[in-house]
């Protein structure tokens, strides 16, 4: 693992924040008469997952491709690691991983000679290009079905194929446009720990949505879209200051109900048709809160079944701000 993720050099603080991660302002695109990207404002700094949310058509991709120097903007400014890609596209592809939503692979080659001649086009030597494509293979878990041709692989492996290739080239800079979808839970957990393990180590990590829950708790940073613009830029550490949901379930819920009141906690209550039990939902600050509730109630003698938030966080932050969509 550690062979194949770099240390991206420099101490962070020895740097311009202009000249890390990516800075784009004002930006704009359109295709004719559709108005893909009216007016984006976008930040993703290193060390960090920036989730990029927002519906079907919400300009997602527009906006990754022109991050990517494969679309000009017509109107704004992107800085990737401090260079232009309209200006420095060269330059911008060598530090930049890039994995489309649709996948197209060579499909009568292997994973192992794709991944090999990408390399080759990054001008990675032949020894180097093989032991990386093994490296690679083995960390998206096609170690397997390596020298078998890609146009077998199911789309869920060639979704993973798709991710080794966009990091042949060690980029400071990963861009994923919806990278989740044809994943399975299982493959996206690995996916997950894998872009964790790739920002720990410096690297700015973006990745394009617009399902909520595949992005919980994978995102440090979200970024929302609505028709083309930014509607919300937020560090998810600090979502909601009114605090989470949290759904608390007991076998007997007025034991719940007396616990929550004894600690002042507004709370709304659902009772079991069946028996004396039922689910409370609550509003809490924070994590340290909700652990210091739950041993209180334990503490109490109620009989708790389950205790956890009711939504994801990135779910909760999109219904908080769907006041404030155009
Ligand atoms: N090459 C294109 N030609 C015409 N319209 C386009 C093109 N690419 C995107 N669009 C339009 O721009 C809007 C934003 O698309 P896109 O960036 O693909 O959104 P998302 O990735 O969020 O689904 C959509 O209305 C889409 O139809
Ligand atoms: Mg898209």
């Amino acid at each position: 693992m550690n062979t194949v993720i770099s240390d991206p050099g420099g101490t962070p603080g020895q740097q311009k924040e202009s000249d890390t991660g990516i800075i784009a302002q004002g930006l704009a695109r359109s295709f004719g008469t559709v108005q893909a990207v009216q007016s984006i404002d976008f930040r993703a700094a290193p060390g960090e997952v920036t989730a990029l949310i927002g519906p079907n058509g919400s300009g997602k991709t527009t906006l990754l491709l022109m991050l990517a120097s494969l679309l000009r903007p017509d109107a704004g400014t992107i800085r990737i690691q401090g260079l232009d890609p309209a200006g420095d596209p060269r330059a911008v592809r060598a530090l930049l991983g890039w994995m489309p939503d649709t996948l197209s692979v060579w499909e009568s080659l292997s994973s192992r000679e794709i991944l090999t001649t990408v390399a080759a086009l990054y001008g990675i030597g032949k020894t180097q290009a093989r032991m990386r494509a093994a490296e690679l293979l083995e960390v998206v878990n096609l170690g397997q079905l390596a020298d078998t041709p890609a146009r077998v692989l199911s789309r869920g492996q060639a979704q993973r194929l798709s991710l080794a290739r966009a990091l042949i080239n060690d980029p400071a800079v990963l861009l994923l446009d919806e990278p989740a979808g044809g994943l399975d839970p299982g493959a996206r957990v690995q996916l997950r720990t894998l872009l964790r393990q790739l920002a720990d180590s410096g690297k700015t990590v973006v990745i394009s949505s617009h399902v909520l829950v595949e992005l919980d708790e994978m995102a440090d940073a979200a970024v929302f879209l609505s028709k083309g613009r930014t509607v919300r830029s937020q560090r998810l550490a600090e979502v909601s200051p009114q605090g989470r949901g949290y759904t608390i379930s007991s076998l007997d819920l007025d034991a719940l109900r007396r616990g929550l009141e004894a600690n002042s906690l507004d709370a709304s209550y659902e009772p079991n048709m069946e028996n004396t039990g039922g689910l409370a939902k609550v509003k809490l600050p924070g994590e340290m809160q909700a652990a210091a509730l739950l041993g209180l109630l334990v503490g109490a003698g109620v009989p708790i079944t389950a205790f956890a938030p009711s939504s994801g966080l990135l779910e909760e932050t999109y219904l908080s701000l769907e006041d404030e969509m155009p």
